[in-house]
């Protein structure tokens, strides 16, 4: 048997992976923020330097001059994390000052708008600022700063880090939420099982009460144990009356069996023990008959194999008019076969449809009435087999009454146990098939038909 489900695993395996890929999301997107702001205030930063320099170029004569005294030099320079580097000067010519050479814009700046970009200075990638003046001459001169990008890259880490910490802590809380939340939603179905075993502890076969305790996912399945529980006490009970109706069936002739060994014992009378005996053996046939109709019922019960063979139902018909037929003879019956002769083949089994049959022709031969005809019969569309008689028939009310177990008509002669019928009618179930009881050809008489499903 394979290993039962968990369901609580079964809910954390499949919301392991959404939850991931969301603390993930969320992870980046909050390392991405963080990055950006800090960007920009950095930016901001850089932007600061370049103003406080765009602010030491004057014009004298029409010609730029930087004014950067010594002390400001150095507190533009001053970092203590990172290297300024600055360069001020025309975009062709001679440049004016600076400390380093810096790379060119991508794009030229308009009127002091400032453009930010990406470069590498004696050999680190830095982040360069530009800003254009206006020249009188109309050539503008162009201030650039640049910052190495150790404090950024620095920053960018341990933000990174703080997401990823950050993420993982919170993938564990809540992996620990849904465990717990799982299980105590469970709890509550396990409640409801404890209930249910000691409630079954007392009486069995009990269906069990769906109260405010039983989760509602459980209700459909609980209705589902309740019909099997409410099926199972059903043929239960059945069986009891079954079992307690059989052994009735036997202890009365086994009584009478008794009472006449006891009556061929005292009797001295030749004849007289003769009929005594006589009589023992007669009740013998009939036990062994309602022994045998037992046993017929019992394993037409059990349940069907997957899988059946093919069965013909003609020659079923055709052999079980055979063997009957001395009977038949001897009781001035006229017995026949109806049929094209012709295979009609069903899946089922055998010895059972040969039961069955059996069942009917010897209702038929037992309560048709002498010198009446009685017909076993096949017909291919359906497929079916019927036995026909043309005998008193049965009532249209008893019709229903007669399939059951134990079931006579009042009044019926001869020795059946009144089971015939219901085992037919169990092998008919087996088969998936159907049987009708209705009055014969001429509106007398007896058909009775076992139809397979098509
Ligand atoms: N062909 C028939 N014609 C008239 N009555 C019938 C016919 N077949 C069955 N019955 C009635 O239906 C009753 C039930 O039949 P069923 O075959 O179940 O039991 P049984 O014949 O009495 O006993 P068993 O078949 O177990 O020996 C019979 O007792 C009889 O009253
Ligand atoms: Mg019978």
């Amino acid at each position: 048997m394979a290993e039962p489900r968990s369901i609580r695993r079964a809910l954390l395996a499949r919301l392991m992976a959404p939850l991931l890929m969301i603390l993930a999301l969320s992870g980046i997107s909050a390392y991405g923020l963080a990055q950006h702001f800090s960007q920009v205030v950095l930016d901001n930063w850089l932007y600061d330097s370049a103003m406080s320099l765009a602010n030491r170029v004057r014009w004298e004569n029409g010609r730029a001059v930087v004014d950067l005294p010594e002390g400001a030099r150095e507190i533009l320079e001053w970092d203590i994390v990172d290297r300024v580097y600055y360069e001020v000067g025309p975009l062709r010519g001679e440049r004016l000052m600076g400390n380093a050479f810096l790379p060119l814009p991508p794009s030229m700046p308009h009127d002091s708008a400032a453009v930010y970009y990406e470069g590498i200075v004696s050999g680190a990638s830095v982040r360069v600022l530009a800003v254009a003046l206006k020249a009188p001459d109309g050539n503008p001169i162009i201030v650039k700063v640049a910052e190495t990008r150790h404090k950024r890259n620095a920053l960018a880490s341990e933000v990174l880090w703080i997401s990823v910490v950050l993420s993982v802590m919170l993938a564990a809380v809540s992996l620990l939420v849904i465990w717990y939340g799982v299980g105590s939603g469970i709890d509550s179905m396990e409640k409801a099982v404890r209930d249910v075993r000691s409630q079954h502890a007392v009486a069995a076969l009990t269906p069990i009460p769906i109260d405010a305790e039983v989760p509602v996912e459980v209700v459909p399945l609980v209705h589902e144990i309740n019909d099997l529980i409410g099926d199972l006490s059903a043929s239960h009970r059945l069986n009891q009356r079954f079992v307690a109706d059989a052994a009735h069936q036997l202890r009365t002739p086994l009584a009478a069996l008794r009472v006449q060994l006891e009556l061929a014992l005292r009797e001295h009378d030749p004849e007289r023990h003769a009929r005594a005996i006589n009589d023992a053996v007669h009740v013998l046939t009939r036990m062994g008959h309602t022994l045998h109709q037992l046993l017929t019922l019992a394993k037409a019960d059990e349940e069907a194999s997957d899988t059946l063979p093919l069965v013909d139902i003609d020659l079923i018909a055709r052999e079980e008019v055979e063997r009957r037929i001395d009977d038949a003879v001897s009781a001035g019956v006229d017995l026949g076969y109806s049929g094209t002769g012709e295979p009609i083949l069903i899946r089922g089994q055998e010895d059972l449809l040969r039961e069955a049959v059996a069942n009917l022709l010897d209702n038929a031969l037992r309560y048709g009435g002498t010198g009446e005809r009685v017909t076993v019969g096949v017909e291919t569309n359906a497929p079916e087999i019927y036995v026909e008689d043309e005998g008193p028939g049965i009532p249209e009310k008893e019709r229903d009454r007669v399939r059951e177990r134990f079931y006579r008509i009042a009044g019926t002669q001869g020795d059946g146990c009144g089971l015939g019928l219901s085992i037919v009618e169990e092998i008919v179930r087996r088969h998936a098939g159907s049987l009708v009881l209705e009055s014969g050809a001429g509106g007398a008489g007896l058909r009775a038909r076992f139809i397979f499903p098509s």
